[in-house]
């Protein structure tokens, strides 16, 4: 990937930069030392969507969106007309964050559903309840995750960073399938990391039972096991109208 100053909204040459701020301002003579943070800031962000299509009549389906990038995937995709189907662990805050999405874009169709993908049962019921109450679904995007905790083990036996962030959107993803497929053209949009880079799966032992538990090296499992899955989702779809994308 190259990466170019002006996508960051950087502009100049030798020591000094100019930052082009999102309000349309401009910091000048900005030295090296302040001008590499915030270029690092904005590279580990990525980048920022623009996309202004309207998304009237569409449902969309978003993991763990009470705070963080999924409350903001939400409130973009609330503010561009979709239905917004917010799928969190905890309703209560969840609930306060679709309120504040309702009041902040003006879209009244936003709601929300518990699921814990930590819970393959929890998974099961959330995609029965799902095809049974909606009529279509035209973007999952899988977001939620766990980074970096400890070896907690999931009441199915998992190890919780593979549990949450591929294995409960893995069946997720399969078990909406019909109704993505029947909503085509369609999309699932897989949140990895670029910490997937580093990553490396071990099918012997993808829950560190016979090995030492690393939290950043179950974290780039998993994120690498999204990538994975993506590809391997896209490959099988191909000749359909379901799109999947990996961030
Ligand atoms: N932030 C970054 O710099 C960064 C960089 C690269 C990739 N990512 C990826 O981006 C995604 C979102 O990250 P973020 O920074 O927005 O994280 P965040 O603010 O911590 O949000 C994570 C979300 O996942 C939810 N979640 C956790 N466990 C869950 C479970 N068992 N069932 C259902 N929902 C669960 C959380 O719910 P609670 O609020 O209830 O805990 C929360 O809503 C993750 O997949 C992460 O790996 C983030």
């Amino acid at each position: 990937m190259e990466i170019k100053p002006e996508d960051y909204g950087l502009s100049g040459n030798g020591s000094k930069l100019r930052i082009n701020l999102e309000n349309g301002n401009k910091i000048n003579k900005c030295n090296w030392k302040t001008s590499g943070v915030v270029v690092l800031r904005k590279w580990i962000a990525g980048g920022v969507c623009q996309c202004s299509v309207r998304l009237d009549g569409k449902t969309v389906l978003v993991t763990g969106a009470n705070t963080g990038i999924g409350k903001e995937t939400c409130r973009d995709l609330a503010g561009r007309g979709a239905r917004v189907v917010m799928a969190c662990r905890d309703l209560i805050r969840a609930e306060r964050a679709a309120e504040e999405i309702r009041q902040s874009t003006g879209n009244g169709n936003v709601v929300i559903r518990h699921l814990d993908l930590a819970s393959v049962y929890s998974v099961s019921q959330f995609a029965k309840d799902f095809l049974d109450s909606e009529d279509r679904l035209d973007i999952l995007v899988n977001n939620a995750g766990v980074m970096m905790c400890p070896r907690w083990i999931t009441e199915d036996g998992f190890e919780t960073q593979m549990a949450v962030n591929h294995l409960g959107h893995f069946l997720l993803t399969n078990l909406l399938l019909p109704m993505l497929k029947s909503s085509a053209p369609s999309r699932v949009i897989n949140v990895s990391s670029i910490a997937h880079q580093g990553g490396r799966i071990d099918f012997d032992d993808l829950f560190f039972s016979n090995r030492p538990y690393s939290a950043l090296e179950s974290y780039r499992q998993s994120k690498l096991a999204n990538v994975l899955f993506t590809r391997e989702l896209a490959r099988r779809l191909k000749d359909g109208n379901a799109h999947q994308s990996e961030r």
